[in-house]
């Protein structure tokens, strides 16, 4: 049963883990989230993508170390943007990803940007409320405009490598209505 928030893919391909690899090094130790811009396109994602008439916008790698979370947020400026993304997974059992409702949607926004990526809005916990939870062990499609969180109580650290996917028709990132029609035959 497919849902708006995080669905499995099943490709016929791997992808090259080794830009993981070299960050995982550099960064395996330290005790707070990490977003760090990939700058090799995994060309076996970038042909399959090809064939679909669709992109990728950009690459990055978030770790959230053991015993650590990412806070609520959106990855778009505006939280009725659904943002597509294919996002690898690799942590032990335990952690979770959990969307959330905004409770006021009325209230004025506060857009943030990190080292000059695209605008995001955080969420205190008290503005929303918990509608789905998963553990993604594997490759998925991701919603990352509705609001979402990370959580990872285990004793190691959670990396996911995340891929942006905007639409060739159009030249904007691909709403995940759009995406759960286009990878029907993937899923
Ligand atoms: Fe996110």
């Amino acid at each position: 049963m497919l849902n708006n928030y995080c669905n499995k893919l099943n490709l016929d391909f791997e992808i090259d883990l080794k830009p993981l690899y070299d960050i995982q090094e550099i960064y395996k130790n330290r005790q707070r989230v990490d977003i760090i811009t990939v700058t090799d396109i995994d060309k076996n994602l970038n042909e399959f993508l090809n064939k679909l008439n669709l992109g990728i916008r950009h690459a990055e790698v978030f770790h959230t170390p053991a015993n650590g979370e990412i806070g609520i947020h959106s990855d778009t400026g505006s939280p009725d943007l659904a943002w597509t993304k294919i996002n690898w997974v690799f942590g032990k059992p335990g952690h979770k990803t959990i969307w959330w409702e905004v409770k006021d949607r009325n209230k004025e926004l506060k857009l943030q940007n990190l080292h000059n990526g695209p605008d995001y809005i955080p969420y205190e916990k008290e503005e929303c409320f918990p509608i789905y939870e998963q553990e993604i062990n594997s490759v998925c499609l991701i919603n990352a405009g509705v609001p979402h969180s990370v959580s990872n109580p285990t004793d190691q650290s959670r990396w996911t490598l995340s891929y942006t996917i905007f639409d060739k028709k159009n030249n904007c990132i691909l709403e995940y209505k759009d995406a759960l029609e286009i990878f029907k035959n993937f899923m």
